[in-house]
This record gives structure tokens, C-alpha cells and sequence, in this order.
């Protein structure tokens, strides 16, 4: 399995999958990094893991049409099988999304369909849900709504400010991204309409 990855920031999620590649337990490669954020910890993190990296800066592009092209040239270059989303922080348009049907994964911090968008934890301890946690989905049209791959539960505590909650998230987002990544590249996801079906290891 080849490995496009997207991201705009901190990179942890990036590091999970590269540490679990690294370890043997996924079988891909991991053949870019592209950052939309010159200063992300992401493209560090590339760049000490030797994974070919680069920064496309969007506000160089007269429209978000050219930007995505660009993108697009790029990993048709790598031929990249599946689009890792990371903490990427922008939206691709429906264009961009159907040339890579089903071919796109984000992770979402938050049991969606709850708390859809920015600040998720932050949203989930406003409205005060006692169970919050994140989501490995399929990336469709719209925003954090295409087929759910896994979930994993974090419980919210009393006390938890947005960030408490983040910290305790971002641990299962570390377990379950990498393992959606594994699944995969194994072959064992299926999409069936709105649903994903994961099939029984061999
Ligand atoms: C994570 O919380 C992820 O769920 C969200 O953005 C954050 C990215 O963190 N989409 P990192 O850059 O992977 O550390």
C-alpha cells in the first residue's frame, strides 16, 4: 500500500502511522508528507523519518481549484493508493474528492456524528455528553460524514477542560488510525453503501 499523508500541524497522528510501518505492524509505505503549513511539526517529523516531504503553499495558487490540481498532479506522481488526512485542515472540494473515491481517510475527534467540525472536544465538554472519542471515516463530500471505519470511546471526566479531553483522546486516536491503516492495507475493508464492513482476518 502505497501512503499519501496530508497534514497541517503537530504531526502525532503522522508519527503513529510511521512508528507502526517502522514496527512491522503495518505492511506500506509511506511515499509523501504534504503540508499546506510551512512551520508544521509535521514536516519535521518527515523530514527525521527520511520521508519525502513538501510544503505547497495554497495562497500561491490563484484558486483552490489550482491548489488541488496541483495536489493532484503530485500524487498521481507518487501513485498513491490511499490519502492518510491528518490534522489537514482544510476541506477539499467534491472534485478533488471524487478523482480519490473511496480512496481518502480522516480521523475525527469526536464519536461522529456528533460534534462535526472544528473543536470537537471542546464542543463535546460544552454540551456536557459524559462519552466522547474518535472516529476513523472515509472522506466523502461533505464535512466528517462519510463511512465510518472505527471508533474507539473516551470517557469525559467532571473536571475535563477541552484540552484534558484532547489529551485523552488523541492516545486512542494514536491506536485506532494506525489500525485502520492496517486493516487497509490487509485488504479488509469494505465499503457497502453507507456502511464499512471489516472482514475477518485470514
Ligand atoms: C487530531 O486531534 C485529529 O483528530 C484532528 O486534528 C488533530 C491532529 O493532531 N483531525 P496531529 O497533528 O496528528 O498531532
Amino acid at each position: 500500500l502505497k501512503i499519501a499523508v496530508f497534514a497541517s500541524g503537530r504531526g502525532s497522528n503522522f508519527q503513529s502511522i510511521i512508528d507502526n510501518i517502522k514496527s512491522g505492524d503495518i505492511e506500506a509505505e509511506i511515499k509523501i508528507l504534504i503540508s499546506d503549513r510551512q512551520d508544521s511539526g509535521a514536516l519535521k517529523r518527515a523530514e527525521h523519518e527520511g520521508v519525502e516531504n513538501v510544503f505547497i503553499n495554497p495562497s500561491h495558487f490563484e484558486t483552490k481549484a489550482d491548489y488541488e490540481k496541483e495536489l493532484i498532479d503530485l500524487l498521481k506522481e507518487t501513485s498513491a493508493d490511499l490519502i492518510v488526512l491528518a490534522g489537514y485542515m482544510r476541506i477539499l472540494s467534491p472534485l478533488f474528492v471524487k478523482e480519490f473515491k473511496n480512496q481518502i481517510i480522516n480521523i475525527h475527534p469526536s464519536l461522529l456524528p456528533a460534534f462535526k467540525g472544528l473543536n470537537a472536544q471542546k464542543q463535546a465538554v460544552d454540551y456536557g455528553v459524559k462519552y466522547s472519542g474518535c472516529t476513523v471515516h472515509f472522506v466523502d463530500q461533505g464535512m466528517d460524514t462519510g463511512p465510518i471505519i472505527l471508533q474507539e470511546v473516551v470517557e469525559v471526566k467532571e473536571n475535563d477542560s477541552a484540552d484534558d479531553l484532547a489529551a485523552r483522546i488523541l492516545k486512542k486516536e494514536h491506536k485506532i488510525y494506525p489500525e485502520a491503516v492496517k486493516l487497509i492495507a490487509e485488504g479488509r475493508v469494505k465499503i457497502e453503501g453507507r456502511k464499512v464492513r471489516i472482514l475477518k482476518e485470514e
